[in-house]
């Protein structure tokens, strides 16, 4: 490794000693990020680590919703990202104002809506529980039985959610813009360079796709079912960035990435605007940081707990 490399990754575990910061990534960022970090996982087992660090700084090295998340449930914490214009297709899908509006045209349907957890500090306000890949079917299955649900923003995971439950939901239409682009000729061309390969996908996937996997779950999930799986060749069907963790996890397997009709792999623009260079200035500036009105902030933080508490 060049010594410019090195002297950075040795100056950033520095300036997290002297911050008493905790680095948290999530399964998609790149394999240097994710080797420096403390605690690597999905959406889920972020939330929680970033809810009961002791820590007087959080980095979290993720998309802007994730860092917020981590900033409802820990607000006297110190947050900050490595860049903060790294969104999320789906958190653009649905606006705060616009769910606002809906809720109050549709006031008479007292909806209980659930909310995936990439979406808006605004969005999280306004819903009565939210869930991630990992938690879904068990946070929609404790739904009341007698309330209509609106399930926001990703109509592809809300589908298999309906699929895994039985339970009928109103879904919002958005969509993850890495996750749709995988579709059933790429999956098929890829199964038939491996025969007997076995596929896992991410539920953002569409169902298309979905009905080719022999396992749909979230990345936590995907390394547990790499790990068990009694065959070497797995088709990994997200984002690229899991790659990296799997290939460490599971050395035994060979890990093949799920391609697009386009690219031999899917890449989150958002999740990759993250760099150590931009890693370690916001561990030296402490900014950008996460800042959130209280109103919204509280307001986002009940939906959040009921999630934490329910899915244990
Ligand atoms: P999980 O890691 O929670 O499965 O979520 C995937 C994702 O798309 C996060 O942006
Ligand atoms: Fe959002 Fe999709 Fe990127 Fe995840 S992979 S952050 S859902 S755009």
């Amino acid at each position: 490794m060049p010594t410019a490399a090195l002297d950075l990754k040795e100056s950033i575990l520095a300036l997290k000693k002297e911050r008493n910061a905790v680095i948290l990534a999530h399964n998609y960022q790149t394999g240097d990020i994710q080797d420096l970090a403390d605690y690597v996982g999905d959406s889920l087992g972020l939330a929680y680590h970033a809810k009961e660090t002791d820590a007087d700084v959080i980095v979290f090295c993720g998309v802007h919703f994730m860092a917020e998340t981590a900033k409802i449930v820990n607000p006297t914490k110190v947050v900050v990202l490595p860049d903060k214009d790294a969104g999320c297709s789906l958190e653009q899908s649905c606006p705060g104002p616009e769910l606002e509006a809906f809720l109050k045209a549709n006031a008479e349907k007292n909806y209980y809506v659930i909310a995936y957890i990439n979406c808006s500090a605004h969005v999280k306000a306004l819903c009565d529980v939210i869930c991630t890949s990992g938690n879904a079917i068990k946070i929609v299955n404790k739904a009341p039985a007698d309330r209509p649900i609106l399930f926001v923003p990703d109509a592809n995971l809300g589908a298999w959610v309906m699929e895994q439950t039985g339970r009928k939901m109103d879904l919002w239409q958005g969509s993850c813009y890495v996750h749709v682009e995988f579709t059933r000729d790429s999956i098929n061309r890829i199964k038939a360079e491996h025969p007997g390969a076995l596929v896992v996908a991410h539920p953002e996937c569409t169902q298309a796709v979905r009905l080719l996997a022999d396992e749909v779950c979230s990345t936590e999930k995907m390394i547990t079912f790499c790990k068990n799986a009694p065959v070497k060749d797995i088709i990994v069907v997200t984002e690229s960035g899991m790659l990296h963790r799997l290939r460490k996890e599971c050395p035994d397997k060979n890990l093949i990435a799920g391609p697009t009709d386009r690219c031999a792999c899917a890449d989150c623009r958002y999740m990759k605007m993250n760099t150590l260079t931009k890693l370690h200035a916001c561990l030296e500036n402490l900014s950008p940081q996460v800042e959130i009105p209280e109103d919204i902030r509280s307001r986002a933080e009940a939906p959040l707990l009921r999630m934490l508490e329910q899915s244990k």
